[in-house]
């Protein structure tokens, strides 16, 4: 691939696997996160592997420590061709009992990690590039009990929207990639609201599959990215019967 990419979040889960998904297509890859210990050990794993990286401890949500990663970034590789927005956590709780905080600090990482990073990207992006933003699908149809973290993405996906058409001239391209459920740490790094029950999920697909079509937006770009069929479908389904879609979800904001 031989270019450089920024994958933020990549101590863990969809990160990870996207980081060494691209070092493994040839790309440099920037592995920002702030458990410093979990980055430096996915780093010589790359390394040892004959690929290149470098791990910068980073919080997305502060805004000097994504400039001093973009410009480290930019020292040891030369320039930034690939963002990957994916550092993110959850929160669960009925909207009527959200606290203001929790839902304060998820847009801080959620939202605002990601304006972040584009911002401290883009002056190193000259030669044009791909930002690819980690949604969630229930960052297309809201659901019981996550109404607060589907709202970042939702958040999200309307930047994504936005700057594809603002940096269409630099020849950016933006992909916004809607994993569903996913075997990570996901839950259990997320914020819970009170000791509310999490309705049913799938059971999920692994990160590596996610990480699959992340490297393969890194590659060829492209607008929206199911992981799989049965996203795509849900996609459809909430989006032709949303009224319908109400009356199924009822059940699940009972517990
Ligand atoms: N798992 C799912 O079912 C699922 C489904 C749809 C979408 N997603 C989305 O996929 C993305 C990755 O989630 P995951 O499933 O891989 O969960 P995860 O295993 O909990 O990974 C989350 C990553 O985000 C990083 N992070 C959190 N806060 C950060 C901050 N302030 N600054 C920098 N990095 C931060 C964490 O690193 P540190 O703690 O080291 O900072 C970690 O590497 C998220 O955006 C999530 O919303 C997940």
């Amino acid at each position: 691939m031989g270019k450089t990419a920024i994958v933020t979040g990549a101590s863990s889960g969809i990160g990870e696997a996207a980081a060494l998904e691209l070092a493994r297509r040839g790309a440099s890859v920037v592995l920002a996160a702030r458990s410093a210990e979990k980055i430096s050990a996915l780093e010589n794993e790359i390394l040892a592997s004959g690929g290149r990286a470098l791990a910068v401890e980073t919080d997305v949500s502060d805004k000097a420590s994504v400039e001093r990663m973009s410009v480290a970034a930019t020292r040891a590789f030369g320039s930034v061709d690939i963002l990957v927005n994916n550092a993110g956590l959850g929160l669960s709780g009925r909207v009527s009992e959200l606290r203001p905080d929790d839902l304060r600090h998820l847009f801080e990482v959620n939202v605002i990690g990601a304006v972040n990073c584009v911002q401290a990207a883009l002056p190193f992006m000259e030669r044009g590039g791909r930002i690819i933003n980690v949604s969630s699908v229930v960052g297309l149809r809201a659901i019981p009990m996550v109404g607060g973290y589907s709202s970042s993405k939702f958040a999200l996906n309307a930047l994504s929207d936005a700057m594809r058409v603002e940096l269409a001239s630099r020849r950016i391209s933006v992909t916004t990639v809607y994993p569903g459920t996913t075997q990570t740490s996901f839950r259990d790094n997320s914020r819970r609201t009170s000791n509310e029950k999490r309705g049913w999920r799938p059971s999920g697909v692994p990160p590596e599959k996610v990480a699959e079509k992340i490297a393969r937006a890194a590659e060829k770009g492209g607008r929206d990215v199911f992981v799989s069929l049965h996203d795509r479908a849900f996609a459809a389904a909430v989006g032709l019967f949303p009224g319908l879609t109400d009356l199924v979800l009822r059940s699940w904001a009972k517990g």
